[in-house]
């Protein structure tokens, strides 16, 4: 049996998409479990890069099943647009390509109500997908399920309800014009034709695959620090990215789970508001955006970039149960003289004992840095490990004995072919 989980270690952007690239070779199916459209997961396959959003990284290989669970919130205008872009780079998602009949529908007012609640003290950077609305109506029990597409009836009486209430809420609490109800019924019963073939029985599908010895890789979206639980709220998105989340958002029980596979960027990015206690505002910071190209691949955004966290990716360690880990661009640090490590937080005169993820918890912390030597050489073209040079090796010996995990992938460029294995 193997069934794997591969998560984002720290506020995402990790670089999953191209490890679940070269994973997804070795597995029959890759399944998303949470998040929806605020994701942007990049693959680029010899000179031609994908940004995949909702639909699993799996689906550039012509014969692994892909899975969107039920814990994914789906924008049906945002899938049918996939969908349509991997068509038209001939990647067929017919009969591969499975969703959730209980996965919830983003609807319109959700990504309206995304954009105007981010204003004064409870704004929070969000990507303006909607995510948050949609997730609220979901544990209100008011949300619309990719199921209700099936009964017409069903959905318009749905959105009649919704509508009202969202209406008044747009007029009375926000000033805003109300939304035309009729318009939004219309949009998504023609919805109905184009998912109708991908609805599936998620848990039943997954049960039977596994049972027959089938492959299974879940693919994380965001990172272990933007989880709702476990990360540094409320500037986190509003589901489970964590390993936990990944039963929950297939139907999968814990006891299927065979590992756990942790990505790491070798450097810290965050985009959007809240506390990051490494950032660089300075030169090496603008360096590290201008060499790793960090900016957005959903909203454009500059990240935020800063020194590698260990005492945070330890802690992502433990809530994950990360053992193995993909250390993502590493190149992105080779023009460095020298490179700082985190080790722990100081706070108030005092060291850390374990790590804080409260907006007061983390407010003042000064982070407690172990300086390593750079390397100063170009390693984008180094295949394997005892190639590297000797100052990159201590490097990484040094993130792997602070977080306690076993290295066992090294991504050193975008490339399919810039990773070494160990
Ligand atoms: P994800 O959301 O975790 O899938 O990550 P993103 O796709 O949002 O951001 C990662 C970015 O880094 C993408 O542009 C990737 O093409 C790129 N990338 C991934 N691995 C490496 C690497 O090892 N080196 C460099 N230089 N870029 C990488
Ligand atoms: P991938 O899967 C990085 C951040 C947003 C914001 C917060 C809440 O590509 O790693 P939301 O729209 O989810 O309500 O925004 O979470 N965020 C991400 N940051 N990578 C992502 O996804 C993200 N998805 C959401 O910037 O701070
Ligand atoms: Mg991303």
């Amino acid at each position: 049996m193997s069934v794997s989980v591969l998560v984002g270690s720290q506020w995402g952007d990790e670089g999953k998409g191209k490890i679940v690239d070269i994973l997804s070779d070795r597995y029959d199916i890759v399944a998303r479990y949470q998040g929806g459209a605020n994701a942007g997961h990049t693959i680029m396959i010899d000179e031609k890069q994908y940004v995949l959003h909702l639909i699993p990284s799996g689906i550039l290989r012509e014969n692994k099943e892909c899975i969107i669970g039920n814990g994914v919130v789906v924008d049906p205008q945002a899938l049918l647009d996939e969908i349509d872009f991997l068509e038209k780079n001939n990647i067929s998602t017919k009969g591969r390509l499975f969703i959730s009949q209980n996965a919830h529908l983003i609807m319109p007012y959700h990504k309206l109500l995304d954009s105007i609640s981010e204003k004064g003290d409870q704004k929070i950077g969000t990507t303006g997908r909607g995510i948050g609305p949609c997730y609220i109506d979901k544990y209100a029990r008011k949300g619309i399920k990719i199921v209700d597409l099936l009964d017409k009836n069903e959905l318009e009486r749905k959105i009649r309800i919704n509508l009202e209430e969202k209406n008044n809420l747009l007029k009375k609490v926000y000033d805003h014009e109300e939304l035309d109800v009729e318009k939004i019924i219309e949009e998504y019963l023609a919805f109905d034709k184009a998912i109708d073939p991908y609805i599936t029985d998620v848990p039943l599908y997954l049960h039977n695959a596994i049972n027959n010895g089938k492959k299974v890789l879940m693919e994380g979206a965001q990172g272990a620090l933007l989880d709702v639980d476990h990360g540094t709220y409320p500037y986190v998105t509003s589901s489970n990215p964590t390993s936990g989340g990944a039963c929950v958002g297939l139907g999968v029980p814990p006891t299927k789970i065979t590992s756990v596979i942790g990505i790491v960027k070798a450097y810290t990015t965050r985009v959007g508001l809240g506390p990051f206690p490494t950032e660089l505002l300075d030169e090496t910071g603008e360096n590290l955006r201008k060499w790793g190209s960090e900016f957005g691949a959903t909203t454009g955004r500059p990240r935020r970039c800063g020194w590698f966290d260990a005492f945070l990716v330890k802690y992502s360690r433990m809530i994950n149960g990360i053992e193995r880990a993909a250390i993502t661009k590493l190149d992105v640090l080779s023009n460095l003289d020298e490179i700082k490590v985190c080790v722990g937080y100081e706070q108030k005169g005092k060291i850390l004992k374990s790590y804080p993820t409260t907006e007061v918890g983390l407010n003042d912390v000064k982070p407690v840095y172990e300086t390593l030597s750079g390397w100063k050489k170009d390693i984008t073209d180094i295949k394997d490990y005892d190639s590297l040079p000797s100052e990159t090796k201590e490097y990484l010996s040094f993130i792997s004995v602070q977080c306690g995990f076993e290295i066992n992938i090294i991504s050193v460029g975008p490339r399919r072919s810039q990773t070494i294995e160990l």
